[in-house]
């Protein structure tokens, strides 16, 4: 399913969300404009979160979206959630998220960070033996930072074939390969300022074939095996990361969040048990598989350029500074038209952006019906990783976000203006 779980085509034949007519909304808010719906995040919450039961915890990964008025709605659905910049975990105290429930990620942490997770409560993911010395400083005598370390399984999910090689060619986490990951178990059980509560791992994003994660999490359980071992260590969390793909056409079928949670609980069991271990609690950080579905993008059609015998160009008012993803990795989109979601395909166009690049492309080879200047072009699946990568290239004010629920729409996000270009600059 490519739109919200609360989409429908109402009786004027437009696409609603929300119970908001998407036309309606262009007219009102401008475009671009990036639509979220209410029901599609808390449905996507609370099918991780009803999975994962008392099990383990979930934990929202920031990066993918994070606007203060989507943080309350995931913070409500009882989620835990990952930072991983004192940038994020601002953001994240203003929305009023629940300190206890923060997780802080990141290589390369600077003092500010370390500090920043440490005054707000938040449990730090040690990633580097740098991370040792600023705890060193931060944390007074007497205190007790919460910590998981983040290892590097040598999982590499991208290549299909799930080779565990790569150990030590990552700039994440400790490898084990190398003897940092037990190591670096050893040092945090002997500082003071640290309570290690557990290991934690992330092999990538966007995976469809959930063995990848599995064998992950076989090698982590391995590891548990030889700390126990050696330095007598049990812990009591571990995180398998995040990564469950998404559907950007109808081409993919990802699994669920219920069988994605399942298979990883299903192997920590089995694991565990097969290795006489005590069985951790389970921590899934996704962002894109909670994010991702329930954002779609509006943009209204601007000039159509036919090259005869070559091409047709539909430009929209958007582009590579609200959705970088088909530039930067080659992401594919299926867009509709908002006032005619149902029509039959008549016409194969490539969807342009504005901005003065030649690889501002959206959408290569979109099967549309006849588009014309002032349509309304919709773009679903564009919730994660889009707005937080946006910029202001080009001088274009990034867009405004609105959010849907029951015929209402709530503006989380205003469009940004011309002054906001200006707002760090010292005239
Ligand atoms: C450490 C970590 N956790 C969680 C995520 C979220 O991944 P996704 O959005 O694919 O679920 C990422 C993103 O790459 C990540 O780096």
């Amino acid at each position: 399913m490519l739109l919200p779980v609360s989409h429908r085509v109402n009786e004027r034949g437009h696409l609603e969300i929300g119970g908001c007519d998407l036309i309606e909304l262009a007219r009102r808010h401008g475009t671009p404009l990036y639509v979220y719906d209410e029901a599609t995040v808390r449905s996507r919450c609370q099918e991780f979160m009803a999975a994962m039961g008392k099990r383990g915890e979930v934990l929202y990964s920031a990066k993918a979206f994070a606007s203060p008025g989507f943080l309350r709605i995931v913070a409500s659905e009882g989620l835990g959630l990952e930072v991983v910049s004192a940038g994020e975990l601002h953001i994240a105290l203003r929305a009023g998220y629940p300190t206890a429930r923060i997780y802080f990620l990141g290589n390369n942490k600077s003092e500010e960070d370390v500090a920043a997770a440490f005054a707000a409560g938040a449990t730090l993911v040690l990633d580097g033996f740098h991370d040792f010395e600023l705890l060193r400083r931060v944390v007074p005598a007497g205190h007790r930072q919460r910590c998981l370390l983040r290892v590097s399984p040598g999982v590499d999910a991208q290549t299909h074939a799930f080779i565990a090689t790569g150990q030590l060619d990552s700039k994440f986490g400790f490898s084990i390969e190398s003897g940092a990951a037990r190591a670096a178990v050893e040092e945090a059980l002997a500082q003071d300022s640290i309570h290690l509560e557990g290991l934690h791992s992330h092999i990538g994003s966007q995976i469809f074939d959930l063995r990848g994660h599995v064998q992950a999490l076989e090698i982590m359980l391995d590891l548990l095996a030889q700390l126990r071992a050696e330095q007598g260590y049990e812990p009591h969390k571990l995180g398998a990361g995040g990564g469950l793909g998404i559907a950007y056409t109808d081409a993919d079928d990802p699994p669920t969040p219920s069988q994605f949670v399942g298979t990883l609980l299903a192997a920590l069991e089995r694991g565990a048990a097969l290795r006489s271990l005590r069985q951790p609690a389970l921590v899934v950080e996704p962002g894109r598989a909670i994010a991702g579905p329930a954002g779609v993008a509006l943009y209204t059609v601007g000039s159509i350029k036919d090259i005869p015998g070559v091409r047709r160009y539909v430009a929209v008012d958007g582009g590579m500074g609200d959705n970088i993803r088909p530039k930067l990795y080659g992401a594919r989109y299926q867009p509709l038209l908002a006032g005619d979601p149902e029509g039959s395909p008549t016409e194969t166009v490539t969807i342009a952006g504005k901005y003065c690049e030649s690889t501002d492309i959206l959408v290569s080879d979109a099967q549309l019906p006849e588009v014309r200047e002032g349509d309304i072009l919709a773009m679903p699946a564009v919730g994660a990783y889009c707005l937080s990568l946006a910029s202001q290239y080009n001088g274009l004010p990034r867009p405004a976000v609105v959010m849907v629920a029951d015929g209402r729409d709530r503006l989380i996000r205003r469009r940004e203006t011309y002054d906001d270009l200006l707002a760090a600059e010292i005239l």
